[in-house]
């Protein structure tokens, strides 16, 4: 039997009888369009503004040569401790010179750069009133309000009021004069900066001490509840308790977890004030850190949370139900945009990175739904062969679950695409996923002649 036509019995309808795609072609096939992109595509200013913020570090920061000779050394290290050996994060890194150090030169640089381009496209609520106050949690060196600073001009030179919240005060001071150099630099009206030093257990207590939550437009958290629910276990009992991906494989564990989850919400919702909320989490694109948004996500969900970005619906993760997909949702981008600065540290410690990924998750308390105007999919995963189907395929999410959308090469991670209305019934057995044919985008010319072996006209 040829191989195309075997591979084809690989998808069923949806009583599991045998379908041809012929078929499903045959009625219809699009040719998928990118509609809209998770991350910012035009890097020009970032480049430059990335560029430009080596002398920020270099004011708050200055290495000694000692210092600058240990820096590579000292970023393997930390590495290591945030990735590999994560028992020891309850001993808090900012102590350590060298880890301060590395973090700043190259964990912030790095994480400026993913979400930078996050910012610049995700519709975030607007800052109004007097002073609009935005609480980042978690902050370190204020990562995510320097990264709304270079990523949102238009917000420069708004009076916002930041709260940066961590356990660390010496960490939140750093963070306090990163903000002020980079005001100076770029010349524009600092904005006010608060610290609210505290453990994530109490922070909603200590921040409603001081601060009038009326004001409050936006919560964030960035690369904090890997740490935050990693912490010991004391009462539960439990002799292992560290957060890896696959704690949610283990009954016991992932009900921990989860549990942990919950209090994290229920600590988020005693700051927010009648009116509507939006809490913004970001997590690294890991296995780890994209399960525990899909778990945060379905446990806002049944707190009553709506999800505005990334996903185009409301239901329940796709990634979470079915057959089980190895995958996770996190999204990626190439690693552009780097200054040679950070290309020059970034190769001596010898962690180069071509691509970046993240977890992000934008939630929306007390707000009515608004009427879903168009059917869309946003594309999960790199483009890979399907035996059966034509070009390369990526899976997409959307509220009719997981998709595997066929020709979709030229596509994105985290672009959206409109769907077509009548979806067919095709599934993908390995996956669950329901097959959407498209047609083969026509090659740009130049790319055409190359492989034909034309030569372009000079
Ligand atoms: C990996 S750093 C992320 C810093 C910053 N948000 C960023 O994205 O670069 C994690 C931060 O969470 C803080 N943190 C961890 N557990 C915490 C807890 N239980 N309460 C308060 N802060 C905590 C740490 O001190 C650290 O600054």
């Amino acid at each position: 039997m040829a191989r195309q036509e075997k591979s084809l019995r690989r998808h069923t309808t949806e009583q599991g009888q045998p379908l041809a795609l012929a078929e499903l072609r045959a009625e219809r096939t699009v040719l998928w369009q990118s509609r809209s992109s998770l991350f910012a595509k035009n890097l020009e200013g970032l480049s430059r503004d990335m560029t430009r913020f080596e002398q920020v570090l270099r004011r708050v920061r200055p290495l000694a040569s000692a210092h600058r000779d240990d820096l590579a050394q000292a970023i393997v290290d930390l590495s290591h401790l945030l990735t590999q050996e994560r028992a020891d994060l309850a001993h808090p890194y900012w102590s350590n010179p060298r880890f301060v150090s590395a973090y700043l030169y190259y964990f912030l640089p790095w994480n400026l750069l993913r979400l930078t381009r996050l910012f610049a496209n995700l519709a975030l609520p607007e800052p109004k009133g007097t002073q609009p106050l935005l609480l980042d949690l978690g902050s370190g060196p204020a990562t995510v309000p320097l990264a709304l600073f270079l990523a949102k001009p238009a917000w420069r030179r708004l009076p916002l009021h930041i709260v940066c919240h961590d356990r660390s005060q010496h960490v939140l001071r750093l963070g306090k004069a990163l903000l002020a150099e980079a005001a100076s630099l770029w010349q524009t009206p600092p904005w006010t900066v608060s610290l609210l030093a505290s453990p994530m257990e109490q922070v909603a207590q200590r921040f409603l001490t001081r601060f009038d939550r009326r004001e409050l437009f936006l919560v964030t958290q960035a690369n904090v509840l890997n740490e935050v629910l990693n912490r010991k276990n004391r009462h539960q009992g439990l002799s292992q308790a560290m957060l890896s991906a696959k704690a949610w494989d283990d009954e016991e564990q992932a009900s921990l977890f989860e549990q942990r989850l919950e209090d994290f919400l229920e600590e988020i919702e005693r700051l927010f004030a009648d009116g509507p909320q939006h809490l913004l989490c970001l997590e690294p694109g890991t296995r780890l850190g994209g399960k525990i948004m899909m778990h945060l996500r379905e446990k806002a969900r049944e707190r009553d949370y709506l999800v505005d970005a990334p996903c185009p619906h409301n239901q329940a993760c796709p990634l979470l139900q079915g057959p089980g997909l190895r995958t996770w949702c996190h999204y990626t981008m190439a690693a552009e945009a780097l200054p040679q600065w950070l290309e020059e540290i970034t190769r001596q410690a010898r962690l180069e990175k071509h691509a970046l990924s993240l977890a992000p998750l934008l939630l929306r308390k007390r707000a009515p739904a608004q009427a879903q105007t168009e059917d869309s999919a946003r594309i999960l995963s790199a483009a890979f062969a399907v035996p059966g189907l034509a070009g390369r395929a990526r899976y997409a999410c959307s509220r009719h679950g997981l998709l595997l959308l066929e020709n979709a090469e030229h596509l994105a991670s985290g672009d959206t695409v409109l769907l077509p209305r009548d979806l067919g019934r095709l599934r993908d057995r390995k996956s669950g996923a329901l097959i959407l044919p498209g047609a083969r985008q026509a090659e740009p010319a130049k790319n055409r002649a190359r492989h034909t072996g034309k030569r372009k006209k000079a």
